[in-house]
């Protein structure tokens, strides 16, 4: 107990519960007990690591994790997934206890748009609305008309009237690609997701030399050089289903690493190559080091002591749902 005291103390700092745990423990199993006893269920996105993925009740992207937590009837909702995340099921159901097995993960797209600054931002174009990418935190939200994730980002846009002049926050890759999609002239936030920006256009160049019969398939937050040398742009959900329909036996696949394990279950008979990052990318393929933040370790005793919890204060939880909401319904609209 006192071992737990100690590690309740040191949370607010590292963000986890650091509890040592004995080295026979069988984390599967305890996790499937716990999931059971609390009446839990774990939401991960495919880039959670491949184990996580294995004993998480749904697997999906930012818009499907998203509708999946608003009908969740569990009483416990475990995100394997970053902070935005798990904020946004706790706007979307806010009667449940959401718990996150480490509160540091982040995102980068997240951290380059505070709520003040884009206050500021908004004075400079009164007469725009804002659209905010769902990789963003709830105070951002809550300053912005709507939200959308990358598959249904172009579906958003165009549900506004083409002479309503909108800004778009904070992924200035996938603005930049709707701009393109749409037509549209969107101001764009300066924000990016340090995953996609690390892909290199030489090597993957020189890797589709090696392998000419495979196709490119990239993610919508990759910048413009790559997105133009794709055959397939689309969300994580996106690529999966590109992949497992598509008639070519070879990807490479321009997304986070953590995306091969679901695309590689859906299509099995395929051969997928992860892109290349850059030379000073200390790993060969692309980690999101806030995805990996989560651990088996982690979620095991945040299901066990229930902690860390995501907590959204209410005044902005229910400013942040109406855009939220708002997708949602444009999002299932034929
Ligand atoms: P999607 O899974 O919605 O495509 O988003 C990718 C991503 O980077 C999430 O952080
Ligand atoms: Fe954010 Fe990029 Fe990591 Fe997704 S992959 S959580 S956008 S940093």
């Amino acid at each position: 107990m006192e071992n737990l005291d100690k590690a309740i103390e040191g949370l607010e700092e590292v963000g986890y519960l650091e509890v040592d745990t004995p080295k026979t423990i069988d984390f599967v199993a305890e996790i499937k007990k716990l999931k059971e006893e609390k009446n839990a269920v774990i939401l991960a996105h495919y880039y959670q690591e491949p184990g996580i993925q294995e004993i998480a009740d749904y697997v999906g992207d930012s818009l499907g994790l998203s509708q999946k937590a608003a009908s969740v009837e569990a009483d416990i909702i475990v995100f394997a997934g970053v902070h935005f995340m798990a904020e946004t099921a706790k706007i979307l159901n806010p009667d449940k206890k959401v718990l996150l097995p480490d509160l540091k993960a982040g995102c980068s797209l997240a951290e380059s748009c505070s709520a003040e600054d884009l206050a500021e931002f908004k004075k400079k174009y009164p007469n725009h609305v804002v659209v905010t990418y769902v990789n963003a935190s709830a105070e951002v939200k809550a300053h912005s008309d709507l939200v959308c994730t990358s598959s249904n980002a172009k579906k958003i846009i165009e549900s506004i009237p083409e002479d309503q002049p909108i800004i778009f926050a904070p992924d200035k890759n996938l603005g930049a690609y709707i701009n393109k999609e749409t037509g549209r002239n969107m101001v764009l936030w300066d924000g990016a997701c340090v995953v996609h920006e690390a892909f290199s256009l030489d090597k993957l160049v020189e890797l589709h030399l090696q392998h000419p019969d495979a196709k490119i398939i990239a993610h919508p937050e990759s910048e413009a050089h790559i997105l133009k040398v794709a055959d397939y742009i689309g969300s994580t959900s996106g690529m999966i289903n590109f992949v497992k329909s598509d008639s070519s036996k070879k990807y490479i696949v321009g997304t986070e690493a953590g995306i091969l394990h679901e695309m590689s279950k859906e299509a099995p008979d395929k051969e997928l190559i992860p892109a290349p990052a850059n030379e000073d990318n200390t790993c060969a393929c692309s980690e999101c080091s806030y995805m990996k933040m989560n651990t088996m370790q982690k979620l095991y005793l945040c299901m066990k002591y229930e902690l860390p919890e995501v907590t959204v204060d209410e005044e902005i939880r229910k400013k942040a749902l109406i855009p939220i909401e708002r997708m949602l319904e444009i999002s299932a609209q034929k």
